[in-house]
């Protein structure tokens, strides 16, 4: 179905078809606005900024590039095309029709899924709420607001869904969603990575590559889903999301060549001399990753968990793509894993349903790993021996079966004394972060870049680098 950009709020889903829905969304569009006034990048409200707007679903349509005032963004509601005789993929009602409706007897199971999701949409803008102030370049003050727009709608996305299928609690929790902020004492976000603050550029890039990319395995779980609007709506984040990865790849990937760069200027590899010349030395790198990685795979929840298992067994929410398995139901496969126990490790045999959290959180390590790769061979090329690693998934974590334990980035049970000494080298240390804070001044000449980072390899939709993506005002 094609986009309705006639309407108040843009969308495909038909809402004219629904005064109900149409009028109780409505009714919401303010509140979203004056949260964006209010907790996004709004000194910038004023500024024209080169966007890409959905247009359509499609592979051609949805990406459609142009001057925009953020808060007069087309925010909408988009799902992807319906999939003719879908049917479930996995779990106990395997081949069965998809659902067009939520099952009463998983209708909490869902609710809190969608919720949770949610959250973390506004929560990202929040987190991001004053790095315009300090953008390497116009470039990318353009990418982080295209990335925070992206996150406005997919809380769109989940406020949709809570609003069409979930009556009256769901129009409750859509309140929620703009009622609880990132970091607020009182009200904060659900999850942790999502109270962290985010508050340099280095920061976003970490962000951007680990804890949208968590999203994106969430999003493909989703996808899996057996309740199809749910799965539509997902289908089409995960092309909205690519981008934000992007971003974060990209970006991680600029900050290592001008690293290398000064280091061969400079003939040295000590970050002293480094950080004097205003880089980022690799070290100070590797800690910022080990910490929004050991964040994000919190994200994915308990290594056993029933929930995830009885999630699997109703199908709500299945493995990132689902397809590339041979065996959908999972009843009697079983999973190995690592598990502390006084002081060692042992291997624990488990039922694969129950390991699914696990499951995912692999796929997403594999996932990680490839961006490392390429920036390792970027250092290689150019003769230095310094690879970037991922930490050990025991390393730091909250959550699960190694939560609180404390261990060496290379997964080592080490005694707690030891843990604490080894910290501020194996994360940002508040001298880091005061240095990578000092290093934030806003350069917004078009084309050129702050001193820490390389300029990209090209600009936007086949823009030159120089363009002037954001009028500043
Ligand atoms: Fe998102
Ligand atoms: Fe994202």
């Amino acid at each position: 179905m094609a986009i309705d950009y006639a309407e108040r709020i843009p969308n495909n889903v038909n809402l004219a078809g629904d005064k109900t829905l149409q009028r109780a969304l409505e009714h919401w569009q303010p509140h979203f606005l004056d949260w964006w006034r209010e907790m996004g990048p709004n000194d910038f409200s004023a500024s024209e900024v080169y966007l890409r707007t959905a247009i359509g679903v499609d592979a051609q349509g949805w990406a459609h590039y142009g001057e925009v005032k953020m808060p007069e963004y087309r925010w909408g509601i988009f799902l992807a095309d319906a999939v003719a005789d879908r049917r479930i993929g996995f779990g106990d009602f395997y081949g069965q029709p998809v659902w067009q409706q939520v099952p009463g007897e998983f209708r909490s199971q869902f609710r809190r899924l969608i919720v949770t999701q949610g959250d973390t949409e506004p929560a990202s803008v929040e987190q991001q709420h004053l790095l315009g102030h300090t953008c390497p370049s116009l470039y990318d003050l353009r990418n982080l607001f295209q990335v925070n727009v992206e996150e406005g709608r997919h809380l769109w996305a989940m406020v949709y869904l809570l609003h069409a299928y979930f009556g009256r609690d769901g129009r409750e929790e859509a309140e929620e969603l703009l009622a609880r902020h990132s970091g607020d004492v009182d009200k904060p976000r659900i999850l942790g990575t999502f109270n962290e603050p985010v508050e340099d550029w280095l920061s976003f890039f970490c962000f951007t590559y680990f804890t949208d990319r968590d999203g994106k395995f969430q999003l493909k779980s989703l996808a899996e889903s057996s309740f199809d609007p749910l799965s539509r709506t997902c289908r089409f984040m995960l092309t909205e999301e690519a981008h934000h990865m992007f971003v974060g790849e990209t970006g991680i990937g600029r900050v290592v060549r001008r690293t290398l760069e000064v280091m061969k200027e400079l003939g040295t590899d000590d970050p002293e001399a480094i950080r004097r010349r205003g880089a980022i030395d690799l070290p100070t790198l590797q800690r910022y990753l080990n910490f929004w990685f050991s964040s994000s795979l919190d994200l994915f929840g308990s290594e056993i968990s029933s929930n995830a298992a009885a999630s699997f067994a109703n199908g709500i929410k299945g493995r990132p793509d689902e397809t590339q398995y041979e065996d959908h139901v999972a009843l009697d496969a079983t999973y190995e894993l690592e598990v502390p126990e006084d002081g060692h490790v042992k291997q624990e045999k488990v039922s694969m349903r129950n390991a699914m959290n696990e499951v995912t959180r692999m796929a997403y390590v594999r996932d990680c790993e490839i961006g490392l790769k390429r920036w390792n061979i970027q250092m290689k090329r150019a003769g230095h021996e310094f690879q970037l690693t991922l930490p050990s998934p025991r390393f730091r974590r909250s959550i699960g079966a190694w939560a609180g334990l404390p261990t060496d980035p290379q997964g080592r049970i080490i005694d707690r004394e030891a843990y604490e000494r080894g910290l501020p080298d194996w994360i940002p240390s508040a001298a880091d972060r005061a240095f990578v804070k000092s290093l934030m001044q806003k350069v917004t000449q078009p084309g050129k870049m702050a001193g820490w980072i390389a300029p990209p390899e090209r600009g936007i939709n086949n823009l030159p680098v120089d363009y002037e993506y954001v009028h500043l005002t």
